[in-house]
């Protein structure tokens, strides 16, 4: 039997209040994105920012790659997390909500620990492979078309023991829905039996948020 409870919105918000204190412009994002109407939940959420946080924390990440950064919560709770020369490099395609997401970098001061790459992330990305660029996370929250692209040119771009975090892998609950032969759920469970054959890493889907998948390169 499972032993896993429902966690709804007011559930999510007995665990943060009962957890951590957001910073101040963490809380700024949250109220603006808010005010941006359905395009708000393109955010991941305060829980699952909060996980990745200890994760950056307890493996001492200096190298992050985020493929997908909207108007910059994730990254910002990233960079946050980071100690010392900890560096995030960023990629999104969208120069309105990058615009936006740098100057909460600013405010934040995490400014120059954060690039933020405007344009294509799968040219970005094979640039940064040509440039042998190298990085202990990467997170991938962009479209979802192209996840198995992102993540097999993420992989060559991993270090040693590094981890691959991939969001919304269970979209909604829609993958265990035999009813539901849409587009882009289809996508989503592809992606996942993809992973799930890959054995070059280890893997393991927590219900966090939308789903997220971390793997760890073995
Ligand atoms: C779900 S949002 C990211 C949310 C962000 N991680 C956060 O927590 O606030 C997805 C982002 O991917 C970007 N994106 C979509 N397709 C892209 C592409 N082909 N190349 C680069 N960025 C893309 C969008 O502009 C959008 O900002």
């Amino acid at each position: 039997m499972t032993k896993n409870i429902k966690i709804n919105e007011t559930l999510e918000k007995y665990i943060s209040n009962n957890s951590y204190d957001l910073h101040p412009v963490q809380k700024e994002i949250i109220e603006y994105n808010n005010k941006l109407g359905e395009i708000k939940k393109l955010q991941i959420s305060v829980t699952q920012a909060y996980f990745m946080q200890l994760l950056i924390k307890i493996n001492n990440v200096q190298q992050i790659l985020e493929i997908g950064t909207f108007t910059g919560y994730s990254a910002l709770s990233m960079a946050l997390a980071m100690k010392g020369e900890g560096f995030i490099t960023c990629l999104d395609k969208n120069k309105e909500t990058s615009e936006t997401a740098n100057i909460f970098f600013k405010k934040a001061k995490v400014n120059n620990k954060i690039n933020l790459i405007i344009g294509s992330a799968i040219e970005n990305l094979n640039n940064l492979i040509n440039e042998k660029k190298s990085f202990d996370l990467i997170f991938i929250d962009a479209d979802k078309e192209n996840y198995i692209k992102y993540y097999d040119l993420s992989f060559e771009l991993l270090s040693n023991n590094g981890l691959i975090l991939i969001d919304n892998v269970l979209w909604k609950g829609e993958v265990i829905n035999n009813n539901k032969n849409d587009r882009m759920t289809n996508i989503i469970k592809d992606f996942n039996t993809y992973i799930k054959n890959d054995k070059r890493i280890e893997k393991t889907i927590l219900p966090i948020g939308d789903g997220v998948t971390i793997c760890r390169k073995l």
